[in-house]
């Protein structure tokens, strides 16, 4: 089968834990205590092909483990996957030729050589034409605008100049399937803008299946329709991205403009304010609680605009984030009274 499929994937790390002081450090070298950390808890995902998915949780969520696993260089716990029809961590040759994974936090290049000595490299490892390697070539630095730059040391690189490099190095052999693991960390926002643009233009074009792990939301809204998003192993949402606000906001926002010269008073009646910048002012309020709010506004103030506004997705999804995590301190159950603060009852 194409595509991406993921079932009842898990995978738990053994690690081993010291124990504190001289006398215990030493007896734990005899008897060595393991402590097993569930890093990825039988997660299940479908991706089609041409697909550009993007994968978010907060750090430590699994998203680095789950894209190790769906490029074989880690076994599972447990589960089955297949990428393209193969078991990637079977390793097969056809497999290797036919993905790429890169890593931003990760240098897949030489340090100390040219990118285009790198670039030869994986020509030989995965048997390219010289008249194929060379056009692909062309094409990407031209299309990443890093044509004058092959020849100098990658360490001398800038980071953004560098990360460009390695999306060459993993797309010279036309992989169908492209694993990206924060591909714009750390980068200036135009390098952002340049990665996301390139993503957009050869991913639409090659018809690539892409699982974008990332935690800058503009290149998750610039890149991708759906979402799946993981927490502490578990995937916690799994459709399309704009369902996210509308599922796990519990807030709007209502921006008011005020008329007159007055400041008015007593507007925190009516929500949290946060940008009061008369005669603006934004407000934080209950999404359920929204038209009776509106009216109360209309009938206490004179208003020249007023305008609802959902929150942006960051700061819904750090919201769904450390609400999962307050869930699963506190066990008291679901809070909210239309449930959509629940992100528990929103587990599949
Ligand atoms: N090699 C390893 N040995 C032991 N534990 C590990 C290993 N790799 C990851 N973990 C643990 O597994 C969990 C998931 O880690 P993972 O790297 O998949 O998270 P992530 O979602 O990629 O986070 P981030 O957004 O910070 O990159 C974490 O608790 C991490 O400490
Ligand atoms: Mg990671």
């Amino acid at each position: 089968m194409d595509g991406i499929d993921v079932r009842n994937l898990e995978k738990q790390y053994q690690v081993f834990r010291k124990r504190e002081g001289v006398w215990a450090s030493l007896r734990s070298l005899v008897t060595r205590q393991y402590t097993t950390i569930r890093a990825v808890k039988g997660v299940s995902f479908r991706i089609e092909p041409g697909e550009m998915v993007a994968f978010l949780g907060p750090n430590g969520a699994g998203k680095t483990t789950t894209l190790k696993l769906l490029a074989g260089l880690i076994y599972p716990t447990a589960g089955t996957a297949t990428v393209l029809g193969h078991v990637p961590w079977k390793r097969e040759i056809a497999y290797r030729r036919r993905f790429a994974l890169v890593m931003g936090q990760k240098n897949q290049l030489w340090w100390d050589l040219p990118a285009q000595e790198s670039f030869r490299l994986h020509k030989e490892i995965y048997r390219l034409e010289a008249d194929v390697f060379e056009r692909r070539l062309a094409e990407l630095t031209e299309l990443l605008e890093v044509k004058k730059l092959v020849g100098q040391p990658v360490r001398e690189l800038s980071l953004g100049e560098r990360m460009r490099m390695e999306l060459i190095a993993a797309l010279l052999h036309s992989p169908d399937v492209l694993l990206l693991d924060e591909p714009t960390i750390g980068l200036d926002v135009v390098s952002q803008r340049k990665v996301q643009d390139f993503l957009k233009h050869y991913q639409a074009e090659q018809n690539l299946t892409v699982l974008l792990t990332s935690h800058y939301m503009k290149d998750v809204q610039a890149l991708c329709q759906r979402a799946v998003v993981i927490n502490e192993g578990e995937i916690k949402h799994d459709g399309p991205l704009a369902d996210i606000v509308d599922r796990f906001s519990t807030f709007k926002v209502i921006d008011l403009l005020f008329a007159g010269d007055q400041r008015p008073q007593g507007l925190e009646r009516f929500g949290e304010v946060f940008d009061d910048q008369f005669p603006r002012a934004k407000l934080k309020v209950p999404r359920q609680h929204v038209p009776e709010i509106l009216t109360g506004l209309l009938s206490n103030y004179s208003l020249e605009d007023v305008g609802v506004q959902d929150r942006p997705l960051e700061e819904v999804i750090a919201e769904l984030f450390t609400s999962t995590r307050a869930d699963a301190e506190d066990a008291s159950g679901p809070t909210g009274d239309d449930g959509r603060s629940d992100p528990a009852g929103a587990r599949r």
